[in-house]
């Protein structure tokens, strides 16, 4: 064989292995699978009670975010063990084991459970925005990178800093750190005054001293670099719901493309709408229910798994007819 023939060969055998290790991508479906009605109706029984979320559910919320944000949301907090290996993640031990078994007994994968019920989490909560859901992501047993997760004590310029590595602006920081309105601290004291209620008023009681928040959402409250938009996101439900809303369906995506997955948001806003009592919180004129059109989520950030592969299958292709050329 030519020496150049043997080259490419060689270029090729690269790229093919280079992209095996990536997992494949489901079927985009026409309408959602109807599994995510069962599994709604079965996360309620443990999510809500009298009117509002319980610890299950604010573990399932912070969960997504420690799932997704090291890297993508694939599931690996579950299925490559960071949630018992990482010390990060020693407080969602409990969420990990329920979850990594509804996934096996409703046949759906861990990535697609963990958004699902962080989604189902935060209707749970009285004033609980209704968030999107997309499903169709696999899992991974490939753990994602450590040492990505922001610490209680973080000072505003390095989380402003470590969220625009990852892709997030500022607004979108300080809108999903209001997830902690509905927090407890480790030795279960609230975040904020009145942890039963998904409600501005955390940001507000944050910068006046009233809270008992942790020291990154202080810092963020007072810094020059976050404050306005500290003040912004917190003016009123509202303009929490408009900046939450569309910031964490774009974290649910970190890793993936809306454009293959499959929207199931109607699951959420039924449950939101048929299952609970809220609304006591949400001022009269705001928008629940709708999301963002996200899309954002797949032109900020890195690459795409998606668009990876598309590259890997180019490279791949053009190499083989270079190859049967020569
Ligand atoms: C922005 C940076 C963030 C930092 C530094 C941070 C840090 C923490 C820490 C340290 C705790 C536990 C408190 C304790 O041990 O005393 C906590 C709890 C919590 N976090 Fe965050 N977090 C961040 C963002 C987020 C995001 C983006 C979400 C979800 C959208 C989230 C949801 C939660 C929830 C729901 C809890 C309460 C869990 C429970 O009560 O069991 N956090 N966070």
């Amino acid at each position: 064989m030519h020496s150049s023939s043997i080259i490419l060969a060689a270029s090729f055998a690269a790229i093919c292995q280079g992209y095996s290790t990536l997992r494949p991508i489901q079927k985009r479906q026409s309408s959602c699978p109807s599994v995510w009605t069962e599994v709604a109706t079965d996360l309620q029984s443990s999510f809500v009670s009298d009117g509002t979320c319980t610890d299950a559910a604010r573990q399932a919320i912070r969960l997504s975010f420690h799932d997704c944000f090291p890297g993508s949301c694939d599931g690996s907090i579950i299925t490559a063990n960071e949630c018992t290996d990482r010390g990060e993640n020693s407080q969602m031990t409990e969420i990990c084991g329920t979850l990594g078994e509804k996934s096996t007994s409703f046949n759906v994968s861990n990535a697609d459970l963990i958004q699902f019920a962080a989604a189902i989490g935060i209707a749970s909560c009285d004033g609980g925005f209704t968030t999107s859901f997309y499903a169709g992501r696999t899992d991974t047993d490939t753990a994602n990178p450590t040492g990505q997760m922001p610490g209680a004590n973080i000072n505003a310029t390095a989380l402003v800093s470590l969220f625009t590595s990852k892709g997030f602006t500022k607004t979108e920081l300080v809108a999903l750190s209001g997830a902690h309105t509905i927090g407890k601290q480790l030795n279960g004291s609230a975040m904020d005054t009145s942890v039963g209620k998904f409600d501005s008023g955390f940001y507000k009681s944050v910068s006046d001293g009233s809270a008992n928040p942790i020291n990154a959402d202080k810092y963020m409250s007072n810094s020059s670099d976050t404050k306005t938009e500290w003040n912004s996101v917190g003016a009123s439900q509202t303009s929490f719901q408009d900046a939450f809303v569309p910031a964490m369906e774009k974290m649910s995506l970190m890793g993936w493309d809306k454009a293959d997955l499959t929207d199931c948001s109607d699951i959420i806003s039924g449950f939101a709408s048929g299952s609970l009592k809220q609304s006591s919180v949400v001022e009269s004129g705001s928008s629940q229910g709708s999301t963002s059109s996200g899309d954002d989520a797949t032109k900020t950030g890195s690459a795409t798994r998606n668009g990876d592969v598309a590259r890997g299958a180019i490279l791949a292709f053009v190499s083989a007819v270079i190859i049967s050329w020569i």
